[in-house]
């Protein structure tokens, strides 16, 4: 019995909190977080993701950093997409690469989506914060043209899933950047 109370309880807090040790692995393929049973807000967010650079090498490292532009948030998670001109191609729907995080950082963690380690980040604490800074480092083989895709968490009823960052292209690719695919922001 105090094991059942215990897990409805468990249950209603994440329902009504949402997740704030991390989201649960349900929000690896879109990056929405359902426990906030809320839409997503769809106006500017006031968060943006920028790179020290707009090219990248097999292996290489970019700097990635995750930014409330006069804003504050209390939750993240990004992943690296391949960019595409065709969104329901399937291409776009599986995150490339792998992250690493600041030693000792209180609010962020690695998270490994689809078995791949480490190729996400989110939080996993509730703390305000305006800035953090990863790195990702590329798959050793080229996968053409990526970006950085965030949902950024204001407060739980306050949330925007299309954040993304500019294009990054392996280096050498001299063609026009590929569109950015649409993502989800209804509930
Ligand atoms: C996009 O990809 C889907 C799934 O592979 C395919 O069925 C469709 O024909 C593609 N569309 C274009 C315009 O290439």
């Amino acid at each position: 019995m105090l094991t059942f109370v215990a897990t409805i309880s468990v249950f209603i807090l994440s329902a009504v909190q949402g997740f704030p040790s991390g989201p649960p692995s349900t929000a690896c393929s879109d990056l929405f977080p359902t426990g906030h049973a809320v839409n997503a807000q769809t106006g500017l967010s006031g968060f943006a993701i920028t790179t020290n650079q707009a090219t990248y090498t097999p292996g290489g490292t970019v700097t990635v950093n995750l930014l409330g532009v006069g804003n504050a948030f209390d939750g993240v998670m990004i992943q690296a997409r391949r960019a595409t001109t065709n969104c329901s191609s399937g291409i776009n729907s599986v995150p490339v690469g792998t992250f690493t995080i600041p030693a000792g950082d209180t609010f962020l963690q690695l998270m490994s989506c689809g078995g791949v380690v480490n190729n996400a980040v989110a939080q996993k604490a509730k703390i305000v914060v305006t800035s953090k800074t990863v790195t990702w480092t590329a798959p050793t083989t080229s996968v053409g043209q990526i970006y950085f895709r965030g949902t950024f968490i204001k407060n739980t009823k306050t949330f925007w899933t299309n954040v993304a960052s500019s294009i990054v292209k392996p280096l050498g690719d001299a063609t026009a950047a590929l569109p950015v695919c649409a993502v989800r922001t209804v509930l």
